[in-house]
């Protein structure tokens, strides 16, 4: 069946799924600097999913704009029947596909037998997969998963989950041992890349990749047809143009940016703490990165880059405000 996938332009980028960070308002910001191809929302529970009581706490999960089309939803779960009924209802939000997360390492996800603990119990991920697919009736579905679990456990793994026909496969390039420590085996994605192919499945890798031109290079020579980036967009919005050198006042700008968009949407209802983990990104002055990673809030933070804008010679306090 024809989907959205097939049509892109290959090798295709995808905006990786981050959770406490892919919100709306990020997913915005990227796409203001450079253009992903795809992105995806940050993870939510199936369960959260399939009652107005239990969507409420992560309404702001499902949030999305016409813009940022298309645009794919990520879910963790372990009951198939969940991912039937959820499936249902990411379709009638409107969004252009679904992911099962069966990669996240976290201990509270794979306590309740979902992300990566799946890996463990490939017979429960196909069924996982199978009920989605025909609660989707027709958009597309992704599994974002691992190489293994301890181990690189490519051909069984994989293989179970390509037996159960996904649209799309998206390979993180490590075990769920590995974390993000090690580096990526982009060997095995390849290996994957060409069961999904044999398979009739597109293949999406993932995995330190950290510019456009070494996802072009990467997807050319490792054979998938997109590249998912995640880390790579910390400290460079511009990550799915391509590679031009960024002066500090232009990171300093879009850092500007992000906190102002992220407080103006979100006011009180998120907080402002959430965009500490950026600052280190943008910023190489350790004299500034303290007095920010010291503000108490976004406008202080705000304060404090506007003020190093006029203390510093060549920097234009003008362009600065405009640019907000
Ligand atoms: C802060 C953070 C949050 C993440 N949250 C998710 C998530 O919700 N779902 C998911 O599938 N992967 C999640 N990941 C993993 C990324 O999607 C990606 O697979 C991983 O970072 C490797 O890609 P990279 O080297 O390009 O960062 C997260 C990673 C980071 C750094």
């Amino acid at each position: 069946m024809s989907h959205f996938w097939r049509q892109l332009k290959k090798p295709f980028f995808v905006l990786a799924p981050m959770a406490d960070v892919t919100d709306i308002v990020f997913r915005h910001f990227v796409l203001r600097h450079s253009r992903p191809d795809v992105v995806y929302t940050e993870f939510m529970a199936c369960k959260a999913l399939l009652s107005p009581k239990g969507r409420a706490p992560f309404i702001h999960h499902l949030k999305y704009t016409e813009q940022e089309r298309p645009i794919v939803a990520q879910v963790f779960g372990s009951e198939p029947d969940d991912f039937f009924a959820g499936a249902q209802r990411i379709r009638a939000l409107g969004f252009d596909g679904l992911d099962i997360n069966m990669g996240c390492p976290d201990r509270r996800v794979e306590k309740q037998g979902a992300g990566a603990y799946l890996m463990r119990d490939p017979q429960r991920a196909q069924a996982i997969i199978q009920a989605a697919k025909a609660g989707l009736a027709g958009l597309p579905l992704t599994v974002k998963t691992r190489l293994g679990y301890h181990t690189i456990e490519t051909a069984s793994w994989i293989g179970a989950v390509l037996a159960a026909k996904p649209d799309v496969l998206v390979v993180h390039g490590r075990t769920r041992q590995e974390m993000s420590e090690a580096p990526a085996h982009w060997d095995e994605i390849a290996l994957a890349a060409s069961m999904a192919h044999d398979a009739g499945v597109l293949c999406v890798g993932n995995g330190d990749v950290q510019s456009r031109e070494q996802g072009e290079e990467y997807a050319q020579r490792f054979g998938v047809d997109g590249v998912m980036i995640g880390r790579g967009v910390f400290g460079n919005p511009w990550v799915f143009a391509p590679r031009t050198e960024r002066s500090e006042p232009e990171k300093l700008i879009a850092l500007a940016q992000l906190i102002t968009q992220f407080s103006g949407f979100w006011q009180a209802t998120k907080n402002d703490g959430r965009l500490k983990k950026h600052f280190k990104a943008y910023v190489g002055s350790q004299f500034l990165r303290g007095r920010l990673m010291a503000s108490r809030h976004s406008m202080e933070a705000i304060e404090v880059l506007s003020q190093y804008f006029y203390s510093k010679d060549g920097f234009s306090p003008i362009g600065f405000t405009n640019r907000l």
